[in-house]
C-alpha cells in the first residue's frame, strides 16, 4: 500500500468529515490513525484550502496605525459609558464594557501606558517623553531610528521592563514598515519585535499596551507561518486583543482590530471550518454581528475613521441591512475622504455601485 492509497483513504476521511458534518460516527479509528499518520502529506493536498484559511494575515496589521484622537475619546467615554449599560447584552461583547478603570487608571497611567505597579515615576517621565516624540519620529526612518536607538539603550539599562518592551516592539515595528516599503525583507526584523513583546506581554501586569501590541505583531508574522500556527496565532491574537480591551475599553484601534479579525472568521465557510478543525483541532469562531458590535463601538470612540465605517457597512451587507449599509456609506462623503488611502476609497466606490 503506497502513497497514493494511503493518501486516497485520507481523503475518503476527509471527504466523510466534509460530507456528513459529523466527523464522530463517521470517521472510524483506522482512518483517524492514518490521519494522523499523514497529516504532512494531506496540508500539500489542501493547500488550496490553507490559502483561504487566512484570517489573521497582515491585513489586520495595516489598521494598527495611529489613530491619536485621544481628546475627543475622552469626551465620548462618559457618552459610551451611558450608551453601552442598554445596549449591549451579548456576553462576548461584555468584555469592552464590564471593566470600566477606574478613573485614575483614566487620567494618567493607561495613557502613558504605565499601569504597572513597577512603574516608578522616573520611568513614568521617559515613557511620557517617548510617546510625546513617537507620533513624528515614527514618519521617518531616521526618526524611527532615533527612537529605536533610545529605547534600545533605555532597554538595556532596564532590561525586562514591560513599559519599555511594548515601546521597544511599536518602534521596531515602525521601522519594519519603512523597510519594506523600501523593498527589503523584514522578516528578521518583525520576528524580533515579536518576541520583544511577547516577553513584555509575560512580564507585564494588566498593561492594555503590552496585550495590544504583543497582538499586533502576531497579526503581523502569521503571513510567514504555516496555517496551522496561523490558526494558533489567531486565536493568541483574539485573546491578546480581548485582554487589552478589558482593562482599556476605549482604545478605538484595538475594537477595529476585533472587529476585522471577527469579520474575517465570521466569512470562513463551514467546510473549512470543519477542515481546520480536523486537520488542526481548533477553530476560531465569530458572527459579522460580532464584529459589527465592536465596530460600532469604535464609531461612537472614533466616527471620523472612515475605514472603521466602510467595515460596518461590510457587516451589514454581509447580514442582508443593505439600506442601512448605504446610510453609512453616504455618511463618509460628509466625513470627507482626505488622507484615505486609495484602496479604501475603492472598496468603497464599489460598494455603493453594488447597492
Ligand atoms: C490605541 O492604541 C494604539 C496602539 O498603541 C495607539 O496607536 C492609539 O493611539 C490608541 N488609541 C487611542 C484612542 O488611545
Ligand atoms: C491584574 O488583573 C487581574 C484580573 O483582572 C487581577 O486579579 C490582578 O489583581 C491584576 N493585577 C494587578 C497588578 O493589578
Amino acid at each position: 500500500m503506497g502513497f497514493i492509497s494511503t493518501t486516497r483513504h485520507i481523503m475518503y476521511g476527509l471527504a466523510a468529515v466534509i460530507t456528513t458534518g459529523c466527523i464522530g460516527f463517521t470517521v472510524n479509528a483506522y482512518i483517524l490513525y492514518l490521519l494522523r499518520e499523514d497529516i504532512k502529506r494531506l496540508e500539500s493536498e489542501v493547500s488550496a484550502l490553507k490559502r483561504e484559511l487566512t484570517q489573521c494575515d497582515g491585513d489586520v496589521t495595516r489598521d494598527s496605525r495611529d489613530v491619536t484622537r485621544a481628546e475627543r475619546s475622552r469626551d465620548n467615554k462618559q457618552k459610551s459609558r451611558d450608551k453601552a449599560s442598554d445596549t449591549d447584552s451579548e456576553e462576548e461583547f461584555q468584555l469592552a464594557l464590564e471593566s470600566i478603570p477606574s478613573q485614575s487608571i483614566l487620567n494618567t497611567g493607561a495613557e502613558s501606558g504605565c499601569t504597572d505597579r513597577k512603574c516608578d515615576s522616573e520611568l513614568l517621565a521617559l515613557c511620557q517623553n517617548i510617546d510625546k516624540d513617537h507620533d513624528t519620529l515614527k514618519l521617518t526612518e531616521q526618526g524611527c531610528e532615533q527612537a529605536l536607538d533610545t529605547l534600545t539603550r533605555l532597554n538595556a539599562e532596564r532590561p525586562d521592563t514591560p513599559q519599555l518592551m511594548w515601546r521597544l516592539s511599536r518602534i521596531m515595528f515602525e521601522k519594519a514598515k519603512h523597510n519594506a516599503r523600501a523593498g527589503l525583507d523584514v522578516k528578521d526584523e518583525l520576528l524580533e519585535a515579536l518576541a520583544i513583546a511577547k516577553k513584555g506581554e509575560e512580564l507585564s501586569e494588566n498593561n492594555s499596551k503590552s496585550h495590544l501590541w504583543y497582538a499586533i505583531l502576531l497579526g503581523d508574522t502569521c503571513k510567514y507561518d504555516d496555517t496551522r500556527v496561523k490558526l494558533t496565532k489567531g486565536l493568541e491574537f483574539e485573546k491578546q486583543v480581548k485582554l487589552s480591551l478589558d482593562i482599556d475599553p476605549y482604545n478605538s484601534t484595538a475594537l477595529h482590530l476585533i472587529g476585522r479579525y471577527s469579520f474575517e472568521v465570521a466569512g470562513i465557510k463551514w467546510w473549512e471550518a470543519k477542515i481546520a478543525a480536523t486537520l488542526f483541532g481548533c477553530v476560531p469562531q465569530s458572527s459579522y454581528d460580532e464584529a459589527l458590535k465592536y465596530f460600532l463601538r469604535a464609531d461612537e470612540l472614533n466616527s471620523e475613521w472612515v475605514e472603521n465605517t466602510l467595515f460596518i457597512a461590510k457587516c451589514l451587507i454581509a447580514l442582508g441591512r443593505k439600506e442601512e449599509a448605504k446610510s453609512w456609506l453616504d455618511r463618509v462623503d460628509k466625513q470627507g475622504q482626505g488622507g484615505v488611502e486609495n484602496e479604501v476609497q475603492a472598496q468603497i466606490s464599489e460598494l455603493k455601485k453594488k447597492l
